[in-house]
This record gives C-alpha cells, sequence and structure tokens, in this order.
C-alpha cells in the first residue's frame, strides 16, 4: 500500500490548512496514511554556529526519516507575508543542511496552499513549486483553496463546484502518476 506523508506548513491549532489536508486525504483510501503536525517537530531556529555546535536537531532528523518513508508528500502550505511560515521555513532549512541527502529525497509531492484571502496562498505555492525540485522534490501537482471561510465547511468539504472539480481531478491524476510507477 502506497504510504503518504501529510502535515500542514502551519503551527496553529486551528489551522485552515490543516482542515484542507485533512480533507483531501478524506480522498485515499487504500493508502497508508501518516498525518504529522509540525508542532510535534518543533525545533530551534536555524543558526550556523548553533549547527556547529549542536549538529542537527533530533526533529529535523526524525522528519527526514519520515520523508524517506514515504512514496508521497502531501503539504498544504500557509502563507505568511507573501511566504512560508517561519515555523514551516525553519523545519525546511534544518532538513535541507543533513548531509548526503536533498530535502525532500526525490519524493513525489502535491504542493497546495489555502488562505482566507481571495488569493489562496499563490505566492507561497508558487514559492515552493519552483524552489522544492532543487530539494530533490518532485512536484506532481499543486491545488490553491482560495477565500477557505466562503468555500469550506468542516461538514461538506469544498463547497464550490469548480474548485472541487479541480480538486478531484487533481487527485485523480496524482493517482494515475503513482500507479503508472
Ligand atoms: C503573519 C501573517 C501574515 C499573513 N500573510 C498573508 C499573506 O501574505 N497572504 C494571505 O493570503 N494570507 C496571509 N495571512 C493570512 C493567512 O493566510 C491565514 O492566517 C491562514 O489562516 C493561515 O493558514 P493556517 O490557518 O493554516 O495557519 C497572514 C497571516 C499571518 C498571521
Amino acid at each position: 500500500m502506497p504510504r503518504i506523508l501529510a502535515f500542514a506548513g502551519s503551527t496553529s491549532s486551528l489551522s485552515i490548512n490543516k482542515q484542507l489536508v485533512s480533507y483531501v486525504l478524506s480522498y485515499f483510501d487504500n493508502f497508508e496514511i501518516d498525518f504529522i503536525d509540525l508542532n510535534d517537530y518543533e525545533m530551534a531556529i536555524f543558526n550556523v554556529d548553533r549547527e556547529k555546535k549542536d549538529g542537527i536537531p533530533a526533529s529535523a532528523l526524525a522528519l527526514a526519516e519520515k520523508i524517506d518513508h514515504c512514496d508521497l508528500i502531501l503539504i498544504s502550505l500557509a502563507e505568511h507575508n507573501g511566504a512560508y511560515s517561519a515555523a514551516f521555513k525553519n523545519t525546511f532549512d534544518w532538513i535541507s543542511r543533513i548531509k548526503g541527502r536533498k530535502a525532500w529525497g526525490d519524493k513525489k509531492m502535491i504542493l497546495m496552499a489555502t488562505s482566507t484571502g481571495a488569493r489562496g496562498g499563490v505566492s507561497v505555492l508558487d514559492i515552493a513549486s519552483k524552489r522544492f525540485p532543487i530539494n530533490g522534490g518532485n512536484v506532481i501537482a499543486t491545488y490553491s483553496l482560495p477565500s477557505f471561510n466562503d468555500h469550506f465547511s468542516a461538514e461538506f468539504g469544498i463547497m464550490d463546484d469548480d474548485l472541487k472539480s479541480g480538486l478531484l481531478q487533481t487527485i485523480k491524476n496524482v493517482k494515475s502518476a503513482l500507479i503508472s510507477d
């Protein structure tokens, strides 16, 4: 059974990106799902002196191990001032410093973003989808959900027909890409 490592690029307990990940995962039955919370992988702010003194934090090593043991990574990124949340960027920076690895381990990735605004986190999505391939991320699909509060309900999920069919098509494409391997 293919294994998905999923998380939101947010540490908010009410994270809308986490809600989106949870919803999307409901379409991946027949997959082994490892849905983690970045709060459980908290690490000190990256600092070259700290790296020299203490090495890579255990949380970064643990997350890298999870990356190595999955077939697909699903991330939904919170957008803060047009870019990654500080917690996500810090995690990414530390993982990129582990010797002898590409941060994303040459894994297939689905990158998503949602925000309360009309742009749906497309700035951070654009940054990540351009950058991650340089760090060994094989980005096979992206999806943005704009105006989360208008388009998503806990009970019904994505309520807008076009936005929902866009997501379902994306999921279909991803499953085909995994099967064709
Ligand atoms: C510091 C900060 C900066 C933000 N900057 C943006 C932004 O640039 N674009 C945007 O669409 N939303 C922005 N937002 C709104 C977030 O997208 C919104 O808080 C969203 O809930 C974050 O996702 P999360 O709930 O998964 O953490 C910002 C929020 C914070 C706290």
